[in-house]
């Protein structure tokens, strides 16, 4: 990352064409978490200081190429002002007409937003025309949406070909945060993985098997393994088709020396809104469903996280949104943030499920890094170049 936005530029009159990921959750026109909009906040007060004319480009939702009226970034332009305390101008023509002239007008320091780029159909085509018209609305362009960068849209990916293009400040500390989890690893390294679908996250388990020293699989995707293992599931999440891919991480544990540890006793119920009783896992019957790890297995998991150096946490362990089948999740939380508080561990969460645990349980300051990312942080870890660094690097 040579490219990166610093306090050195010369960006007075500048106008800076920044690409943010503003698509945060919303309810009824109201915004529900704004972390995703907090997080750049740095990098736009960083802009205001140098005096550089701020244009801010993001989507939200998926409009697909058409003008869809609650899919509109007004009210976000809104909670930004708010949050900065400063006034932030809308453009709503969609990069059509009098958008330039507007731009061309606002004095320096100043911020305007313009509306969800998605409303155009060139964006998500990556379309090379629409990539040039927006980049000539400004002098220079910086990615701030890591979130975004593994989708080879225009204003992520072809604007680079048209601008002196660098990245912003919260890509960057992404990008150094997911560096040091999979390439400069301070070991013992433990990658602790949860979620429904082991068919969604085996790219990730068999990149990372080559470098973890293990691998803690919990939440759903352990039922897929305890199936292969000719346990009963009961009525538990599982996938039937998945046996290929179980076969394949216990033949890669293998070769790379990377230990597999999956639940010995769990929580099951008949539903999911039970109480919840313990169980050896090869206990379950037919009529009940696995929703949360047991106390052995919690143990074991607190005792392989507490020699571990480094940790990267996604997926939660259970079905926490219930409160008896929460404990996994807030133990192996509970044991990441007494580490990394120790500073024993360099600590690394992402995913939206993952996100709203740490968000549940009022830990996010306990890690050292948590990603505002879904997808992007998914198909990093899977060792996938995303389109938009790419575009970033080649751009120097
Ligand atoms: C995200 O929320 O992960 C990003 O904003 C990308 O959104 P998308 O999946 O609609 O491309």
């Amino acid at each position: 990352m040579k490219n990166c936005l610093s306090k050195d530029l010369d960006l007075k009159g500048k106008k800076v064409l920044l690409r943010v990921d503003f698509n945060v959750p919303m309810e009824n026109g109201a915004i529900t978490e704004t972390s995703r909009i907090e997080k750049i906040i740095p990098t736009i007060q960083l802009l205001c200081e140098k005096q550089a004319k701020i244009i801010i480009l993001s989507h939200i939702g998926r409009p697909k190429g058409k003008v869809v009226k609650e899919m509109s970034l007004k009210p976000i332009s809104e909670k930004l002002s708010f949050l900065l305390k400063k006034k932030v101008l809308f453009n709503s023509s969609s990069i059509v007409g009098d958008t330039k002239f507007e731009i061309d007008n606002i004095s320096d320091g100043s911020i305007i937003m313009l509306e969800n780029i998605r409303f155009n159909k060139e964006e998500e085509a990556n379309d090379i025309k629409f990539a040039k018209k927006i980049s000539d609305l400004g002098d220079i362009y910086v990615n701030d949406a890591f979130s975004c960068s593994h989708r080879s849209h225009a204003s992520i990916d072809a604007i680079t070909k048209y601008i002196p293009s660098y990245f912003g400040l919260q890509i960057s500390q992404e990008i150094t945060a997911l560096e040091k989890i999979t390439n400069k690893i301070e070991k013992p390294v433990t990658l602790v993985i949860g979620g429904s679908k082991i068919s969604t996250k085996f790219k990730i388990i068999n990149n990372l098997i080559k470098k973890f020293d293990n691998i803690i699989i919990v939440g759903g995707m352990a039922n897929t393994i305890l199936k292969h293992m000719g346990k009963n599931v009961g009525k538990s999440i599982c996938e039937n088709d998945s046996s290929a891919l179980v076969k394949d991480i216990f033949e890669n544990s293998k070769k790379y020396n990377c230990e597999i540890i999956i639940p010995s006793d769990v929580m099951v119920s008949s539903d999911l809104n039970g109480i919840g009783n313990e169980k050896d896992v090869d206990a379950v019957m037919d009529d009940e469903m696995i929703l949360d790890i047991g106390p052995k297995t919690i143990s074991s998991v607190e005792k392989i996280i507490n020699k571990s150096k480094t940790v990267l946490w996604n997926g939660p362990a259970g079905y926490f949104e219930n409160p008896n089948f929460q404990n996994g999740t807030k133990k192996i939380l509970e044991a990441i943030s007494k580490g990394t508080e120790n500073k024993n561990i360099f600590s690394v969460a992402g995913g939206g499920e993952t996100v709203a645990a740490i968000n549940n349980f009022k830990k996010s300051n306990s890690f050292t890094f948590i990603s505002t990312a879904g997808g992007a942080f998914l198909e990093y870890l899977e060792g996938k170049t995303l389109p938009g660094i790419k575009a970033l690097n080649q751009n120097v």
